[in-house]
């Protein structure tokens, strides 16, 4: 790669080991994918997730003295001291999550602990050049706001966050930026969990790639959006896509393809979607817990929910869970929805993640989400996946039938 002067300065140590780590970090991606130069990133955000494979690479930048140079975000981990009040946490992996937080603190990151902070948090702009980690905020960027970034890691979103650049490769580049298969849409889409499993299911279909899709006619909303970005690039490798017409940067096939559609396509229709359904579950009947909020449930979410309780039990041995930022649980609060959910027995919990060592207490127990990302993650020990609905019924009758 074309150094300037000061990024040599940067690699060869001139200011800081943190600094100098992040840019040999930058400089190697660089170079696996034959970059020309760096160029300036305006925000971050990093897949943070509290624990080993985060560690060694946040201490090693802020025990440098690296600090962030452009506002980055922070994916969830846990709150320490409230799950230790409900479950048992392995004293050494609480410790570990500590460590990271204070980590992220010193090097002087935004402490979202959110995977949606492009809702709130740390929103780009159509044309901005960023670098996003995390599953569902990739594609989000990239396709619904028209920002751009590559499908980072953890590490190297947080090393573009304090050099403040990242390589010039991939999908900072408008000839990447081309789709790469046309998905034909036949499926109805009624909700926004037929946006989860056209994302799975669409992820699964082409694994890698930038997926076109056509025949969608209603304009889909933010959580239809959120859903599919998370599941396609879960199930597979989607860092981009297109629905012409809705989605920003293209407005015609034509023009998503770069001038040259394929003649070979894939069609998903409803009965595609509901084979999808039916391989994820792994199990049906009596239910020990409903997880939501995988990604984090926005306000709109966490509404539809409270009104879905309003004046209802949840069933006695049964735990009702919605993960949420701190941001749009402090909204939540102020207008009445958490207290509806409390009242049934839920309880909405900002900052962590399915992902996270706080849940292991459901190891061996059966859980029921909204959320294909959630049952990817299998930290229990059967799964059903259904939508919303269906969950709040599960969870005041004890089971799914
Ligand atoms: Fe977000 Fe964690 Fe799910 S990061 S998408 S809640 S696995």
């Amino acid at each position: 790669m074309n150094l300037t002067r000061e990024e040599e300065k940067m690699l060869g140590g001139k200011l800081g080991r943190g600094i100098q780590a992040a840019m040999e970090l930058l400089v190697a991606i660089g170079d696996a994918y034959d970059a020309e130069k760096m160029i300036p990133v305006t925000r971050a955000h990093v897949a943070s997730s509290g624990q080993e494979g985060d560690l060694y690479f946040v201490e090693l930048l802020a025990n440098g003295g690296a600090k962030c140079l452009v506002p980055t975000s922070t994916n969830p981990v846990y709150d320490i001291e409230f799950f230790h009040r409900l479950f048992e946490i392995p004293s050494d992996e609480a410790e570990v999550a500590r460590r990271v937080m204070e980590a992220y603190k010193k090097v002087g990151a935004i402490l979202s602990w959110s995977c949606v902070p492009y809702l709130t948090e740390n929103i780009p702009l159509f044309g901005e050049t960023v670098a996003f980690s995390e599953s569902s905020a990739t594609p989000y960027v990239n396709s619904v706001i028209g920002a751009t970034t590559n499908r980072e890691a953890a590490q190297s979103a947080l090393a573009a966050g304090v050099v403040g650049k990242t390589p010039r490769y991939g999908l900072h580049m408008k000839e990447n930026r081309r789709g790469t298969v046309l998905i034909k849409v036949e499926a109805a889409l009624r909700s926004s969990f037929d946006y989860t499993l056209l994302g799975q299911c669409v992820g699964e279909q082409i694994g890698f790639g930038i997926p076109v899709l056509t025949g969608i006619t209603k304009r889909p909303n933010t959580e239809d959006l959120i859903n599919f970005c998370a599941m396609s690039n879960t199930s597979g490798a989607v860092s981009m896509f297109y629905i012409p017409g809705f989605t920003v940067e293209a407005q015609t096939v034509q023009e998503a393809f770069q001038g040259d559609v394929p003649d070979d396509s894939i069609t998903v229709t409803d009965a595609e979607l509901k084979r999808t359904w039916e391989r994820m579950q792994t199990t049906s009947g009596k239910i020990d817990f409903v997880m939501l909020g995988c990604p984090h449930y926005t306000l709109k979410q966490l509404g539809e929910a409270a009104k879905l309780l309003e004046g209802r039990k949840i069933h006695d041995g049964v735990s009702f869970w919605i993960c949420t930022s701190s941001t749009t649980k402090a909204l939540a609060q102020r207008i009445g929805y958490v207290e509806m959910i409390e009242k049934a027995g839920g309880s909405v919990v900002v900052d962590t993640c399915i992902d996270e060592p706080c849940w292991t207490v459901y190891r061996d127990r059966t859980g029921m989400t909204d959320s294909p990302k959630c049952a990817y993650y299998r930290r229990f020990k059967d799964v059903v996946v259904a939508g919303l609905e269906d969950c709040v019924e599960a969870v005041i009758k004890g089971k799914y039938e």
